[in-house]
């Protein structure tokens, strides 16, 4: 079935959507996105998605294409048309398209933002085999650059750092930085020791994680410890259980980093709990 997406204003079928090759995102990267998940039809923690996008766009002093309540009417427009019960909302605001390239950003005031969005429809998203069987991770250096609070689609190092774990036999990759763990390649890391979640603190070194706050917040709520800090991967691996969030794997139990298997290989029950609070908090409050 042909999908519908959404392209500055139209409603088209995806054969038809054409952005300029003078795009700012298609020959600079200057672009940002959200990715928004959908469970039984509806939008997961869109608030959240709409202040990171309008803070991504603050920091890169990138006009909004429209208004945050437009922006709620688009995706549910589309995750109507498209009858998507679980799956995903992508968003993309770009710089615009100007006539010529130039390193230069163009004037607001002539090239207005470019807005695409589209929707990926997943059935089974939520009850997930990986969430039942764990997944592998290996540990990359971080080598992006320095403002990963930024939501920018240069996606090219996460990109090869996928494809490092696939050639390793594994599911996906931790970020190292001076020693440290940043995050995963699409995802915030985790590891549980105890009664104690340890994940790295808020800063430009990672993307604060629309999903990784609501997790914390259920983890305390749950009457979990929460230490946000520096972790190496060696304390990881000596941990009883691991995961990681995102929008897109929700919380995604890690069985194994770098070859060494934690918790027996298998979930541990923190993390597949967590999963459990996470999904039913999430459907509660999904618009
Ligand atoms: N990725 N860190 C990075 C580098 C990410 O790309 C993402 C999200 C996250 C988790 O953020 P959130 O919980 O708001 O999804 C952390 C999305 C899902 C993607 O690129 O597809």
């Amino acid at each position: 079935m042909t999908r519908t997406v959404y392209v500055n204003g139209d409603y088209l079928p995806e054969t038809e959507a054409k952005v300029s090759i003078f795009d700012r995102a298609f020959l600079m990267g200057d672009g940002v996105y959200e990715v928004t998940s959908v469970l039984g039809g509806k939008l997961i923690d869109f608030a959240g998605h709409a202040k990171r996008l309008q803070r991504s766009l603050d920091e890169l002093d990138m006009p909004a294409p429209c208004t945050m309540d437009e922006l709620l009417e688009i995706h549910r427009e589309l995750v109507k048309i498209n009858e998507i019960d679980e799956g995903m909302v992508y968003l993309q605001v770009t710089r615009g398209a100007p006539d010529d390239r130039d390193f230069v950003f163009p004037d607001p005031e002539t090239v207005k933002p470019t807005l695409v969005l589209f929707t990926q429809s997943k059935p089974g998203l939520a009850d997930s085999p990986a969430a039942k069987k764990g997944i592998k991770v290996i540990s990359i250096e971080d080598v992006r650059w320095g403002r990963r609070d930024i939501k920018t689609v240069q996606l090219l190092y996460p990109s090869m750092g996928k494809m490092m774990a696939k050639k390793a036999g594994a599911d996906d990759a931790w970020m190292v930085e001076d020693g440290f763990v940043t995050e995963g390649t699409s995802n915030n890391a985790y590891f549980i020791k105890g009664n104690k979640i340890v994940t790295r603190a808020l800063s430009n070194d990672i993307l604060h994680g629309i999903t990784r706050a609501a997790v914390l917040r259920f983890a305390r709520e749950a009457q979990m410890e929460v230490e946000e800090r520096n972790f190496t991967i060696e304390e990881a691996q000596q941990a009883d259980e691991a995961f990681i969030t995102s929008a897109s794997t929700f919380v995604m139990p890690v069985v194994e980093i770098d070859g060494v298997s934690l918790g027996g290989g298998t979930p541990g029950p923190r993390a597949a709990r967590l999963r459990e609070i996470y999904l039913d908090e999430s459907r509660k409050a999904a618009i």
